[in-house]
């Protein structure tokens, strides 16, 4: 049987993923997508699982779309195979909190499969790029979308019409990554944020990934309103009387993740 291209792990309530083509730098082809999105799924629906990581190699998080598969592709290949949302997609579909761990490359695909993580930490030796523009493509898993929305127009145009590189630095000022650490730290790190995160009550954890992204999608008045919404309905859950009950009698909750 043919090595696994992506490993599932499970570190307590976190679920971790790696990228596993470490000689091609972690290309990702259809067959690892998939891979992926199957893990991914998996976790989603597993209760003991309250947050996932998303990593790569010491020298590369993932390169970019596999280049090598798609060179040869016409328009008929790519458009009717829906290349890139039919298993990407499935990324942004999970509800539970996703952390990508960079260190090394993410380039092009690699990239954006980072951006559409829910926080990123990075090593110090990441680099981030959407390179396709050498290539005579432009980013197709988001990058045009994603990267101004974290990084401001100039920026995602410097970086998108150039294909040049940003480092870790650059990123942390720019807010595409919340946390700089030395590449060997990146995962602990990753795992260590996970688990604070898994440690909180799910429904609210879940509430609040939802929130915070409707402040991409909606203007201010519909995100505020989302937001009054999802905090009425925690308190039908017992994980709010139990944390205010905690936090009122000076101990530590015990959530029940409903
Ligand atoms: N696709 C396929 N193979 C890749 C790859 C990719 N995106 N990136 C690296 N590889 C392979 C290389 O072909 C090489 O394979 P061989 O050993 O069989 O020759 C192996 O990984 C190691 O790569 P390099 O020898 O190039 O390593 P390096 O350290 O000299 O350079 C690098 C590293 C700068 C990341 C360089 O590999 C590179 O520029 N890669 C391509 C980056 C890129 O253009 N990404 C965008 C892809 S398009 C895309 O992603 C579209 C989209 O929006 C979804």
């Amino acid at each position: 049987m043919s090595e696994a291209l992506v490993l599932i792990e499970r570190r307590g309530r976190v679920g971790l993923l790696t990228l596993n083509r470490p000689k091609a730098l972690n290309a990702l082809n259809d067959a690892l997508m998939d891979e992926l999105g199957a893990a991914l799924l998996a976790f989603e629906a597993d209760p003991d699982v309250g947050a996932m990581v998303i990593t790569g190699s010491e020298k590369a998080f993932a390169a970019g779309a596999d280049i090598g598969a798609m060179k040869d592709w016409s328009y008929a290949d790519v458009y009717g195979s829906d290349f890139i949302t039919r298993n990407w997609e499935t990324l942004r579909r999970i509800r539970k909190p996703v952390i990508a761990a960079v260190a090394g490359y993410a380039l092009g695909g690699g990239c954006e499969l980072a951006m559409m993580c829910d926080i990123l930490v990075a090593g110090d030796n990441a680099r981030f790029g959407q390179p396709e523009i050498k290539l005579g493509i432009i980013p197709g898993a988001g990058g045009t979308q994603r990267l101004p929305r974290a990084v401001g127009k100039a920026k995602a145009m410097d970086l998108v019409l150039t294909g040049r590189l940003m480092d870790a630095a650059e990123a942390e000022r720019s807010g595409l990554v919340s946390r700089v650490v030395s590449a060997d730290k990146v995962l602990d790190e990753a795992i260590e944020l996970a688990t604070v995160i898994a440690s909180m009550s799910l429904p609210s954890v879940m509430m609040a990934k939802e929130a915070v992204n409707r402040a991409y999608e909606s203007p201010l008045s519909e995100g505020l309103l989302f937001e009054r919404r999802q905090f009425h309905a925690l308190f039908a859950t017992e994980d709010q009387k139990e944390g205010m009950e905690a936090f009122m009698t000076k101990r530590t909750p015990q959530f029940k993740h409903r």
